[in-house]
């Protein structure tokens, strides 16, 4: 390889995000050159059906024309502006317009950002100035769970419950609650209902605030479907008396929308889909199909009108980013949420989720290898296990789900395994024989997989 090539110069100067850097000293990069419709193409010219829509991101696909245009319009008219100082510009209200319509909270606010760890940021740091207003300084811890992924900034590691997110980092996660795993297959005991698991987390929930003191709780923050946590579908009946039981004890409910907005599960949000009402949620990733960086805490009025107050005794409210409501990136949002509307994203996360789901359940219920297929709407997770029976899992040093996704590639497709759950996320301008495309090349590859392993 030559010293100068593209490869050779990101394996020498990149520190990558969420990657292994002695392993890409050694591998290298993917590097993707192109996008058309649900495909990308990399640099030795193959080209994938890309099932994870990226990184969860790219709901119309990878080379939107009229998301483009939209860029190039704006950029050749007002290719920047801020909004500290009451500027507020076109694209900017137009978006948080239309934002405003889809929301479930109405009336609403809505507060711009640029990132899903920013806006988690700006949900925390909003329920604290909200407590504050209310006289109740003391409401300051936050309960998250174990298994979920809320960002990287400082607080976004510090909510997310995974342990590679905390590790050598010397986190202060002293004021987060870690409240269990929503997740039925593996943590529901022998001979429990999905009922009786709802109820066993509720219970355990409250005795967790009721040791901690409800006074010094602000809020809990939960994805309506787990995502990184490995496609985690929350067991029936669980928002709801979540919702409940946080009502009880003056807890705020912080949605993090970041995977499952704008039609991820089969509804706008995927609150709705799970029946609860939260207090504020962020979105990002979809909002722009992940074609420019944009994010957004949407609040209930309650909460605004308190914060307002605060800010305004303060003489300021003295959060925000310099690229809040950046009129490109909230052009292209815009035009996101208008595509969205005129290609019935959430009918298409339906049909095409149903059809996903049946296609993975026919090929790999009975599959040695699979353990759980779950999902909902367009979104689904695949968790392979040694053994069935005792959903035994492989030993992590043998890195399966890491081969099954190299695998995939060789077939011509990009998942993405979180240890040994294999996720789907695919644009949603998929179509129904590339879903079946998708589904055929996945079992060929956990079949190449379990040859390569001899049993
Ligand atoms: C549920 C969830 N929340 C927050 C984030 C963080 O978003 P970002 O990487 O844009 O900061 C992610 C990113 O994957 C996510 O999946």
């Amino acid at each position: 390889m030559p010293h100068n090539s593209a490869r050779a110069i990101d394996m020498s100067l990149h520190l990558h995000s969420q990657t292994d850097p002695r392993r890409h000293e050694q591998d290298g990069p993917l590097i993707i050159t192109g996008g058309d419709g649900v495909h990308v193409r990399d640099d030795a010219g193959n080209r994938y059906i890309e099932g994870m829509a990226g990184l969860w991101t790219a709901s119309l696909g990878f080379n939107d024309k009229r998301l483009a245009d939209a860029a190039s319009a704006q950029f050749a008219k007002l290719a920047n502006y801020h909004t500290f100082n009451h500027r507020s510009n076109e694209p900017c209200i137009d978006l948080i317009e239309q934002l405003a319509a889809l929301s479930p909270l109405s009336p609403c606010r809505i507060f711009l950002a640029n990132s899903g760890s920013e806006a988690n940021d700006s949900m925390v740091k909003l329920a604290w100035y909200y407590q504050a207003a209310r006289g109740k300084p003391h409401k300051r811890r936050i309960i998250s769970r174990n298994g979920a992924f809320h960002g990287s900034t400082v607080m976004g590691a510090a909510l997310s419950g995974l342990p590679h997110m905390h590790r050598s980092f010397g986190m202060n996660t002293d004021d987060i609650l870690y409240a269990a795993k929503p997740h039925f297959y593996r943590e529901g005991q022998d001979g429990e209902s999905e009922e009786d698991f709802t109820s066993r987390l509720i219970e355990e929930l409250e005795a967790m605030i009721l040791a901690a003191g409800p006074e010094t709780i602000a809020a809990m923050i939960a994805e309506p479907v787990m995502g990184a946590g490995g496609v985690i579908v929350p067991p029936q009946g669980y928002f709801p008396r979540l919702r409940r039981l946080l009502d009880k004890y003056d807890i705020l409910l912080l949605a993090d929308e970041v995977v499952c907005g704008f039609g991820r599960t089969g509804n706008w949000f995927g609150c709705q889909t799970f029946d609860v009402v939260p207090d504020m949620f962020s979105v990002a990733k979809g909002l722009s199909s992940g074609y420019m960086p944009i994010a957004a805490v949407v609040m209930t009025d309650a909460v605004y009108q308190a914060v307002a107050d605060e800010a305004h005794g303060n003489g300021v409210f003295g959060h925000g980013f310099t690229y809040s409501g950046h009129p490109v990136a909230c052009a292209v949002a815009a035009e996101a949420l208008r595509i969205y509307l005129e290609i019935d994203v959430v009918g298409r996360a339906r049909t095409l989720g149903s059809h996903m789901l049946a296609a993975l359940s026919s090929a790999l219920a009975d599959h040695p290898m699979v353990g759980e297929i779950r999902g909902v709407g367009l979104l689904a997770g695949i968790e392979l296990v040694a053994d069935r029976r005792t959903k035994q899992s492989f030993p992590p040093q043998m890195r399966i789900g890491a081969q099954v996704e190299r695998a995939c590639r060789q077939r011509g497709i990009i998942i993405r395994n979180m240890g040994d759950v294999l996720a789907l996320c695919p644009p949603y301008i998929i179509e129904p024989d590339q879903v079946d495309e998708l589904v055929r090349a996945l079992v060929l590859a956990i079949d190449d997989t379990r040859e390569s392993l001899a049993f």
